[in-house]
């Protein structure tokens, strides 16, 4: 059994830059004069938030969470629970949920359900890639950074099995031959 490898890029690191410049941009306008708080999800999302956050001229807070996840290995998708909660309180405060990708959508609805029960002002949702074929349940995307086909990815956060998180481009994974 081989090692999984790159298959191709998909997004190289300058397209991710700029991307997020757009989005970063995007974000600062639709948000002046007001004070935006960035709620990040443990791991996947943490590459693309940081990125994010230094794009935006308007005042920034960040937080994260943790989730796990069973929806792979079990094959019951939206079974998500909260591992690390927030450090504080999101009441009364303008956030945006920042994901790494929103595929099926149980992951984000989950998520955007719980923070939405904690009383924010308001609440969006910003997505580094957004792989619309296989959506099973609607979320609202607010921000978007790229679609990408079905095909599986990694780098720039994602990962398969722990690994590729740390890739500067963002690739199709070769499963194949794994
Ligand atoms: P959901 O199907 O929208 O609930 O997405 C669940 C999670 O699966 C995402 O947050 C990612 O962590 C992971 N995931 C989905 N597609 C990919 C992929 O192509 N590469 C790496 N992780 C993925
Ligand atoms: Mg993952």
């Amino acid at each position: 059994m081989n090692e999984p490898s790159i298959e191709r890029v998909l997004f190289t690191e300058e397209q991710i830059a700029e991307r997020i410049r757009e989005v970063g941009g995007a974000i600062s306008a639709r948000y002046a004069g007001r004070e935006l708080k960035l709620i990040g999800v443990l791991k996947g999302s943490v590459f693309f938030l940081t990125a994010l956050a230094r794009e935006l001229t308007i005042p920034t807070k960040i937080d994260f969470l943790a989730i796990s996840s069973f929806a792979h290995q079990r094959g019951a998708p939206g079974m998500v629970r909260i591992a690390k909660d927030l450090d504080d309180s999101i009441e009364g405060e303008d956030v945006m949920l920042v994901e790494d990708i929103v595929d099926t959508g149980f992951t984000t609805r989950y998520l955007l359900q719980n923070l939405a029960a904690r009383g924010p002002n308001s609440l969006a949702l910003c997505t580094l890639l957004d792989r619309t074929p296989r959506r099973i349940v609607q979320v609202p995307v607010d921000f978007r950074c790229f679609e990408i086909p079905d095909r599986f990815v990694v780098g720039f956060g994602l990962d398969y099995k722990q690994l590729f998180r740390n890739l500067k481009y963002i690739g199709v994974l070769n499963l194949d031959s794994a």
